[in-house]
């Protein structure tokens, strides 16, 4: 029927609880803040600002994109790649409106994007589309060969001009980098966990106590 057609949504995704997007919000603001202080990441502002003795203001770069989710599948109401079979998927039904608990196990930034890194259960990698991690392979090549779920992420905020889709290519960039056998240049030890550089403004925050956030499987129509 014509109605069923038009029936999928803009994204499924995981939606942070309200409590949960404050306490996220609020830890997010915290790291962009400290981190504009260290004098690691002043010697790289050069990556932010294109220019040296330029000054950055994070807190105020990053711009909130609305309610805090971690997209499992980008449908844009039909016509992405694979959203039908996607929607069709019977543990899109057994799991719709159910709420489990996301583990941000990272927090990252780049001069593009800051977000979160989201580890997935094993139950939550039924609800995660196969191809995820290929469908980004045209930005970041490495990606296919990356386990599933490397992408799963929660967008916290974007640059100006800067479309959310782009911090779950960031992760990757860094996941793949990481896949290559970089660590990173570990710069800090933070209150929260190990701060590392990846090079072209990636900072890479991995938490020593994940985040545990509530958050309802759920779809966006906009
Ligand atoms: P993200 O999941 O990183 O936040 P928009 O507002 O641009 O229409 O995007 C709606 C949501 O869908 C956002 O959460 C966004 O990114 C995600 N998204 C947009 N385009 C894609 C895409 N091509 N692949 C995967 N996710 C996408």
């Amino acid at each position: 029927a014509p109605l069923l057609e038009v029936s999928l949504p803009l994204y499924f995704g995981w939606f942070l609880l309200s409590s949960a997007q404050d306490k996220v919000k609020c830890m997010a603001l915290d790291f962009v803040k400290t981190l504009d202080t260290l004098d690691a990441f002043k010697k790289h502002l050069m990556d932010f600002t294109g220019k040296a003795e330029a000054e950055v203001d994070l807190e105020h770069y990053f711009k909130a994109k609305g309610a805090l989710h971690c997209t499992t599948k980008f449908c844009n109401y039909g016509k992405a790649d694979g959203a039908k079979e996607y929607a069709q998927n019977p543990a899109i039904k057994d799991f719709y409106g159910s709420v489990s608990e996301l583990s941000l196990s990272a927090l990252f930034v780049t001069p593009r994007t800051v977000g979160a890194r989201v580890s997935l259960t094993e139950e939550q990698l039924q609800l995660w589309p196969a191809d995820a991690e290929k469908e980004a392979e045209s930005a970041v090549p490495a990606a296919a060969s990356l386990p599933p779920g490397s992408r799963a992420h929660v967008t916290l905020g974007c640059a100006d001009g800067v479309e959310p889709v782009q911090t779950g290519l960031d992760l990757l960039e860094i996941l793949a980098l990481q896949q290559e056998g970089q660590q990173g240049e570990t710069v800090e030890e933070m209150e929260l966990g190990g701060l590392a550089y990846y090079g072209a403004g990636r900072w890479l925050l991995s938490l020593r106590e994940p985040i545990v956030a509530p958050a309802c499987f759920s779809s966006y129509y906009g």
